[in-house]
């Protein structure tokens, strides 16, 4: 079970509707707050809401079963009112808090009200303490897009401090999001990582497999989820000096994909060239997406696609 918590109005529902119900930022500004205004018809099947309950009459979490890697997540969106919060931790304290496997808590950067909020994550992370005391937990200091550039890190830097400070005993990890930019595919990539089996076995495969298709200098071999296109894991050969350039390629092929599904096409695989290298991006196993970068492109493309085709039963 996969717990988002926050106050209203944090952003919770918007990116969780952007990483798994395919929606554009853009679109998120007509979200009302979680079962406050609940019309979400526009949504059509894509938000692939399964279960709205009430658990009180006013408490209201949105249960949402998101596929990842093949496998089915119970999302928890824990609508932010504070009535609703008030209720978490005091009749519905076993019901919300058992079984959670990750916590992720959301904060509005531009909140009034810092010590409000800090008050509401200490008496959730003290629910998590005494019902799920292994649950790995992610603070996400969101709508950084409102802070100056030049501010972000010093901004960030005091929030995780005092976070983790907050925190003890408990350990949290700290991202700093936007729905604006690729850094929301960063945090949930990390975030779902953790979720994975056999991780270990996932990553040495695909060191293997980028030695098989050739050992030269400066290739890279990356694995997305096939749902939600987050980068799973990745291997390559040189380190790069643009740190956030996977999560781009996330959100670029996702809006690719968009495009694609607008006019009734399924996206399969893209080839994209240049003097420098071939990238190719292919469905490989049921569950993901795998992009292949040579530096060498003098190999013919048919001779990759074979070795990517060969690779795939290793990794099903
Ligand atoms: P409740 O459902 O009431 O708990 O709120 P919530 O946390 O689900 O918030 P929601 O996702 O509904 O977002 C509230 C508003 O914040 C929407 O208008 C979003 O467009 C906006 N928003 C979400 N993320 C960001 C962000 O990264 N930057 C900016 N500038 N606005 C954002």
């Amino acid at each position: 079970q996969v717990l988002l918590m926050g106050k209203s109005g944090a952003g919770k529902t918007s990116m969780r509707s952007i990483i798994f119900a395919n929606y554009i930022a853009r679109d998120t500004r007509r979200l009302g707050a979680t079962s406050k205004n609940f019309n979400h018809t526009f949504m059509g099947s894509a938000a692939k809401k399964t279960h709205l309950f009430s658990i009180a009459d006013n408490v209201d979490v949105e249960h949402t079963h998101v596929r990842f890697l093949g496998l089915v997540l119970n999302l928890w969106d824990c609508g932010g009112q504070e009535a609703f919060m008030e209720n978490y931790f005091a009749s519905q304290r076993d019901n919300i808090f058992r079984n959670v496997e990750v916590l992720i808590y959301v904060f509005d950067v531009e909140s009034r009200e810092i010590e409000r909020d800090m008050h509401y994550y200490q008496t959730c992370l003290e629910a998590i303490l005494q019902n799920s005391p292994n649950a790995k937990i992610f603070c996400l200091i969101h709508k950084m897009d409102l802070v100056q550039d030049d501010q972000r890190d010093i901004v960030f830097g005091a929030r995780e401090d005092e976070l983790v400070r907050l925190s003890k005993p408990l350990e949290c990890t700290c991202f700093k999001t936007s729905i604006w930019d690729e850094t929301l595919y960063k945090a949930w990539s990390s975030i779902m990582y953790q979720l994975i089996p056999n991780v270990q076995e996932l990553e040495s495969n695909l060191a293997r497999f980028l030695e098989i298709i050739n050992a030269d200098e400066g290739k890279c071999v990356l694995l997305f989820e096939k749902a939600t296109f987050l980068v799973i894991s990745h291997n390559e050969r040189r380190a790069h000096k643009d740190i956030h350039r996977f999560e781009k390629i996330s959100n670029i092929i996702k809006q690719f994909k968009l495009s694609c599904s607008k006019v009734a096409a399924t996206f399969n695989s893209m080839e994209v060239r240049n003097s420098q290298f071939a990238a190719f991006i292919e469905m490989f196993t049921s569950n993901t997406y795998v992009m292949v970068i040579m530096s060498d492109t003098s190999i013919p493309s048919e001779l990759t696609l074979i070795n990517i085709r060969n690779a795939r039963k290793h990794f099903e």
